[in-house]
């Protein structure tokens, strides 16, 4: 009985720290910014009604639900299932389906010309390249938030508390 206990939580660990770690070469592990956080980044991607609105690696889904309050339509891209379907039931929770949605998706799969806004909150590591794809999609006026992360050389439009905002173009 002890032998079997033991070996639920062993696998049990081990699973949590794949489904933690799966992202890793892709982008950061998850780890969510804060309520205050979460604000600001609404705040400072200036949402006008009507914008599509993307979270690159949206974890629980809390930055696309302050964005979708904020008045976007906001799409969040995560390659965790567990964090996806977290997401989708906070969604539902806020009362949100239809103006929030999660994809179950890596978002160097994505497409983001269409959107006017995209958040961030990813690892140094990739932040050269996620920038080349960024600027060579997205359309003039777009914004870019991103989380604790810089751009290697994009200029800084805004930096607020660990926040900065970007307009490519
Ligand atoms: C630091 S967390 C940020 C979560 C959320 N945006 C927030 O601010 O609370 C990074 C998230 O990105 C996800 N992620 C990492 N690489 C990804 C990729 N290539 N495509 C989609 N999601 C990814 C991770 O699973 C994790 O949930």
């Amino acid at each position: 009985m002890t032998t079997l206990l033991v070996l639920a939580i062993a696998g049990l660990a081990c699973y949590l720290l794949l489904v933690l770690f799966s992202p890793m070469g892709r982008g950061a592990i998850y780890e969510p910014s804060d309520r205050a956080q979460t604000a600001l980044i609404a705040e400072m991607a200036r949402v006008e009604p009507g914008d599509l609105a993307a979270d690159l690696g949206s974890g629980d889904g809390r930055v696309v639900i302050a964005l979708a309050r904020a008045g976007a339509q906001a799409h969040g891209y995560e390659v965790n299932l567990y964090l996806v379907l977290l997401s989708r039931l906070n969604i539902r929770r806020a009362g949100l389906a239809g103006r929030a949605f999660i994809h179950w998706k890596s978002f160097w799969r994505a497409s983001f010309e269409d959107f006017q806004v995209v958040t961030t909150f990813q690892v140094g590591v990739i932040m050269a390249r996620l920038e080349a794809k960024l600027a060579g999609e997205l359309a003039p006026g777009a914004r870019i938030v991103s989380h604790h992360w810089r751009f290697p050389t994009l200029p800084i439009v805004e930096y607020r508390q660990d926040v900065y905002l970007y307009r490519p173009r």
